[in-house]
């Protein structure tokens, strides 16, 4: 009899640890679900003006805080002068200075905006993971281009982070603002 009790209580035990283990996870699943993405920092460079807008949208949206990117020396205006600068800083591996002094301690969750030029990030990006330390920091890049979709930036984007324990997004492309909203909403951006 002693035997049959304790077989009984020892299936009920396990029958509880289970019951236990399970609710625990589907409670880390809606955890993970609806993470808020804690402080917000929209950070960003246009030379043209329509990652700007963008930028200027994100962050309304988002309720972040907003900052332009300032490299030295400053990129000209001119479009034919930009396309030689910016293919010149590819072809010879210049990683332009940024001057901005930002305290990433205050923030979670970076959306880092760019223009697409030839078909990848422009090479400040590369200067911008190699001054920040953004280590366990969500990034959610975003872009503005001509036709390039967002995914031609990845590669290049993965290969900076890379060993920097940094928590990339795919990230959009970020031309209207029904690409925004969609983007923003569908990942629990909005304020
Ligand atoms: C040097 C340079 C290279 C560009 N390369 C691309 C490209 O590869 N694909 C594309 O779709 N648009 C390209 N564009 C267009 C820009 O990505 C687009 O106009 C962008 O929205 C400009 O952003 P901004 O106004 O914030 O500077 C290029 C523009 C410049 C100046």
């Amino acid at each position: 009899m002693k035997k049959i009790i304790s077989i009984i209580a020892a299936i009920s035990i396990t029958l509880l640890a289970i019951l236990m283990i399970s609710s625990n996870q589907k409670t880390t699943n809606v955890q993970a679900a609806t993470k808020s993405p804690g402080k917000v920092l929209v950070v960003y460079y246009s030379n043209s003006g329509t990652t700007e807008d963008a930028a200027k949208k994100i962050q309304k949206k988002t309720g972040g805080d907003l900052i332009k990117l300032r490299m030295s020396p400053d990129y000209p205006s001119n479009y034919d002068k930009l396309t030689k600068v910016s293919k010149r800083q590819i072809d010879k591996n210049i990683h332009p200075e940024i001057l901005n002094k930002i305290n990433m301690k205050k923030y979670d969750t970076i959306l880092l905006g760019f223009p697409t030029w030839y078909q990848r990030p422009p090479m400040f990006i590369n200067t911008f993971f190699e001054k920040y330390n953004l280590k366990n920091k969500t990034v959610v890049p975003f872009s503005t281009s001509m036709s390039s979709p967002m995914k031609v930036n990845r590669p290049y984007l993965k290969k900076m982070v890379k060993g920097k324990k940094v928590n990339l997004q795919t990230g959009f492309r970020a031309n209207s603002s029904k690409a925004i909203n969609k983007y923003l909403k569908n990942h629990n951006l909005l304020k």
